[in-house]
């Protein structure tokens, strides 16, 4: 049997891989205007980087990462997420001693073995940010716009922003300890997995998709009853500012997130081109996720991760569907002298950045179907009467008009 892709992998081909490529130079675009710039950290990790920054209970760290022993015995991980990366990048690299805010984004893949479906995948890719430093509601607020501008960059209209703050240990400590009381009571009535949440990590019961656990979860407190003055404080400043940027949202008080480094400000953008995986975006601040890490001196943070393949989906949804490739010019030779002055202009146009298939030297026939198959604007006919004349013929692919052209009048036809 033939060898496929891995379960939950799979191959982006052209043109699709056309629209990627787009998406991640609107994005660089960007990413430039708000001052924030490129971190490229290891596709693997020592797994306890993971265990430690994203927490033992979540389901990522518990069933959905790819780890596997180095020969000398080391546990390695491939990364399910990046966040826990760029704040160990942050502390190695002692970026603490560099003045001002650190503002880094990155591009690139990220393995998880959940059960793949729609929008869901082992292996995806993020386009995420990490701004670290500052712990002030305004950071949080530029963020948040941060993904806006992204999303509208991309021509992707129509989300929903979810926001919430799940407090500082000080008040999620006295949140967590009434929501154990309170999910102790029902412990019988909910699913396996939330029972046992129940009692290592209730915040996780208020974001169990299980249908059997909603009626009680529903029930439950909300964590703004337990947000101290500062908490507060913080997340309607966030509220203020998102205000005066005209950026509307939700606040959802359930919207806990399934990683636990979370602080203060959670967030999720939501897109309705995507089916059961509709979120697009997820992020939050992470004030200790650093000293988890074992950075000595604080590193308050916040970020955000798009997932680049649900992107892809909402732009080719909001397109939609995919435009075929197109080329500007195929050079179609009819002799093998008319192949080698074809070459030529082929490499002088290309030195212009102007894109250029030259095919080998074939009949007139041959040559219109594979003109026609590369979806070219143009084609350039070059015969040996041509070449005598210095002038080729240039079709109009659309309007099938063709007429002779010098070789010098070639660019500004093809650019203009
Ligand atoms: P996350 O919510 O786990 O957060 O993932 C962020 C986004 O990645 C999701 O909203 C989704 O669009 C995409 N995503 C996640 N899993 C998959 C999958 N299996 N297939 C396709 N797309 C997926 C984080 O990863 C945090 N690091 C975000 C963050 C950054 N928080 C602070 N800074």
């Amino acid at each position: 049997m033939s060898i496929r892709a891995v379960k939950g992998t799979r191959d982006i081909l052209p043109p699709a891989s056309a629209v990627w490529n787009e998406i991640e130079e609107n994005s660089r675009r960007v990413f430039r205007t708000f001052n924030v710039h490129e971190i490229r950290t290891p596709i693997f990790e020592e797994t306890a980087l993971f265990s430690r920054g994203v927490g033992e209970e979540t389901d990522i760290v518990s069933k959905e990462m790819y780890s596997f022993d180095d020969r000398d015995g080391t546990s390695l991980t491939l990364r399910p997420e990046n966040t826990a990366s760029v704040i160990r990048a942050y502390i190695e690299h002692r970026m603490d001693q560099i003045a001002g805010v650190k503002k880094l984004y990155y591009i690139g893949p990220m393995f998880r073995r959940e059960r793949p479906q729609k929008g869901r995948y082992r292996q995806f890719s993020q386009i995420g940010a990490e701004v670290i430093g500052s712990d002030s509601p305004a950071v949080d607020a530029e963020v948040i716009e941060l993904v806006a501008s992204l999303l509208e960059a991309n021509g992707v209209r129509g989300s929903r922003l979810l926001i919430n703050s799940v407090g500082d240990p000080d008040s999620r400590g006295r949140y967590i300890a009434r929501l154990k009381a309170d999910l102790e009571q029902h412990l019988p009535a909910l699913s396996a997995d939330s029972q046992r949440r129940a009692v290592t990590n209730p915040l996780r019961v208020l974001d169990s998709k299980d249908p059997q656990d909603q009626p009680i979860v529903e029930k439950l407190p909300s964590i703004h009853e337990y947000l101290n003055d500062a908490c507060r404080e913080h997340f309607a400043a966030v509220c203020r500012y998102l205000d005066d940027r005209d950026i509307a949202y939700e606040v959802t008080p359930r919207l806990v997130r399934g990683l636990d480094y979370y602080t203060h400000t959670t967030f999720e953008f939501l897109h309705g081109a995507l089916g059961a995986q509709n979120a697009i975006c997820g992020g939050g601040r992470y004030n200790g996720l650093a000293e988890a890490l074992g950075s000595k001196v604080p590193a308050p943070g916040i970020g955000f991760s798009i997932g680049e393949d649900r992107l892809v989906m909402a732009v080719e949804e909001a397109r939609g569907g995919l435009a075929a490739l197109s080329l500007p010019l195929f050079i179609a030779p009819m002799t093998e002298a008319a192949f080698r002055r074809g070459a030529l202009i082929a490499r002088r146009l290309r030195g212009a950045e102007v894109a250029v298939e030259v095919a080998p030297p074939a009949k007139l026939k041959r040559l219109m179907e594979l003109a026609n198959k590369a979806n070219a604007r143009y084609t350039l006919l070059i015969g040996d009467d041509e070449l005598a004349q210095g002038h080729y013929g240039l079709k109009n692919m659309a309007s099938g008009e063709q007429r002779p052209v010098a070789e010098d009048e070639l660019l500004a036809i093809l650019k203009g």
